[in-house]
């Protein structure tokens, strides 16, 4: 594996290391005022994470951000692959992009994140969306301004999409998209192969950022005035475990609540298979982990999970909780779930309401199943029919949101740590932010909150927020 830091190893950074050159390059082209740029975002955190960063090398070239599509004169779609809807919409939007582009001959588009890392998303852009300028893998980002300017010299599209370079680039700049929290990358890629899974497949094996440089990055955020971090991996419980650091990721935490300045830490997401006693006792002791898990449980039965390969049992994952509700007060969970994976009976769908009653889920992300090609779970027999699929799901989000509104309810009347993001989307004389059980509180008050840690008295619920009034500052 090969780390690339951008500061230190300018050369290998095919980017940046010359900013003039692209300014330069960009006023011949007669469009400084002018050059716009825009990037649409799908899927997960690490992909919003993956914009920040194309964004921050945008601004060095001397780009301007806009929501417009009409203005502007380069389109990124920054793309997940976990779902076949999801690719299905892009495509739908590049059809749209493609009207823009007959109108705007040098208008410049392209296609990254997942979905360029499949084969057979490859081989469709080639037959059928040839008007894309440039089409990039993930492993890739530290080349972007240069496959930028190419794409300015060049009719047909760039494909830089070999998935197969096992790097950690590190510096790549970012444009952060909130003051107040940040997301760190603390790995990348994943081992574990779930059978209906594509992450494997586009995000490459795994490997993890050493500690001293993440402590680094979380160091300079707070410098900035960042309180809150959320470290991101496919599975933080194996931090560090191919690279045999002698650090596992209940040490990271320790490392990073040390750091001064910051306030809150999160971190997603966990898999039930490796996550340790040693970790929840590292969410009890360190003040500035917030008692709030993501453990994604996918299915409610053995017979479920072992065809998805999770490498856990409903027993296991029992276990997990029973220790974290004991020894934690108040933890809120939240989890993930796969409805109408191959083979699931109605019995399963009774068994996964009943592991919900059971472990009572502050919030579930319900997923129906998606056939992934590729992915061993594409090749069993006994898919769902979609209507069967669709009726499951309702029943599971009757049974989820039920829950999640018994949960709210504990928070009546209580005074809640808040930390305040901004002005509500709706209304702009309310305030929101998120409680330190990741659940979003509106209120009335001064922006001058805003970026601060104030405590709200909760004064009315629902399944997912909750509102309530100023108390004071912390
Ligand atoms: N179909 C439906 N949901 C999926 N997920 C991953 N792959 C698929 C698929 N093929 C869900 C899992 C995972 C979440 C990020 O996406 O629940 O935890
Ligand atoms: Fe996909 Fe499983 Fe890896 Fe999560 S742990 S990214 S579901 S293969």
């Amino acid at each position: 594996m090969e780390r690339i830091d951008i500061q230190t190893d300018v050369n290998k950074f095919d980017g940046l290391k010359n900013q003039t050159e692209f300014i330069d390059f960009f006023r011949n082209k007669n469009m400084m005022d002018t050059k716009k740029y825009l990037i649409e975002t799908w899927g997960c955190q690490m992909n919003e994470h993956d914009s920040e960063n194309l964004s921050g090398m945008f601004d060095l070239m001397g780009f301007i951000k806009t929501d417009d599509r009409e203005q502007a004169d380069v389109i990124v779609f920054n793309t997940c692959a976990v779902r076949e809807k999801a690719e299905m919409k892009v495509f739908g939007n590049l059809g749209h992009l493609k009207n823009l582009k007959q109108r705007r001959t040098d208008l410049k588009i392209i296609l990254t994140g997942c979905m360029p890392e499949e084969e057979a998303i490859v081989d469709k852009i080639k037959k059928k969306y040839g008007f894309l300028n440039l089409v990039i893998g993930t492993h890739s980002y530290h080349k972007f301004p240069k496959l930028l300017k190419e794409s300015y010299t060049q009719e047909a599209t760039t494909f830089d999409v070999d998935n197969k370079e096992d790097i950690v680039v590190e510096n790549l700049p970012a444009n952060r998209d909130y003051d107040v929290k940040a997301f760190v990358n603390i790995m990348h890629g994943c081992n574990n192969f779930c059978t209906y899974c594509i992450v494997p497949h586009t995000r490459g094996r795994e490997r993890s950022r050493l500690p001293e440089d993440i402590i680094n990055e979380i160091e300079n955020l707070v410098e900035k005035g960042v309180k809150e971090v959320t470290l991101l991996g496919q599975n933080v419980n194996s931090y560090g475990k191919t690279e045999a650091f002698g650090i596992d990721f209940s040490d990271l935490l320790e490392m990073v609540n040390a750091i001064e300045g910051l306030k809150r830490i999160r971190f997603m997401t966990s898999h039930p298979k490796d996550m340790s006693f040693k970790l929840i006792d590292a969410i009890n002791n360190l003040d500035k982990v917030c008692e709030f898990l993501h453990l994604p449980v996918q299915a409610g039965s053995n017979d479920l999970l072992k065809r998805m390969n999770r490498g856990y049992t409903v027993e296991d994952y029992l276990e997990k909780i029973k220790y974290a509700k004991e020894k934690i007060k108040d933890i809120a969970i939240s989890t993930d779930i796969i409805i109408g994976f191959p083979g699931e009976t109605e019995e399963d769908v009774d068994h996964l309401i009943e592991l919900f009653e059971t472990v009572k889920f502050d919030n579930a992300f319900t997923f129906i199943y998606s056939k992934r090609k590729g992915t061993p779970a594409y090749e069993y027999k006994d898919h769902i029919d979609k209507k069967i699929k669709s009726n499951r799901f309702n029943r599971l989000l009757e049974a989820s949101n039920r829950i999640a509104y018994e949960n709210s309810k504990k928070y009546m009347n209580e005074s809640v740590e808040v930390l305040v993001e901004g002005p509500s989307k709706n209304d702009k004389n309310i305030l929101t932010g998120k409680t330190r059980h990741f659940k979003t509180i509106n209120f009335e008050g001064d922006e001058e909150l805003i970026g601060e840690l104030v405590k709200v008295k909760v004064t009315d619920y629902n399944s997912f927020s909750l509102s309530g009034t100023f108390e004071e500052l912390i």
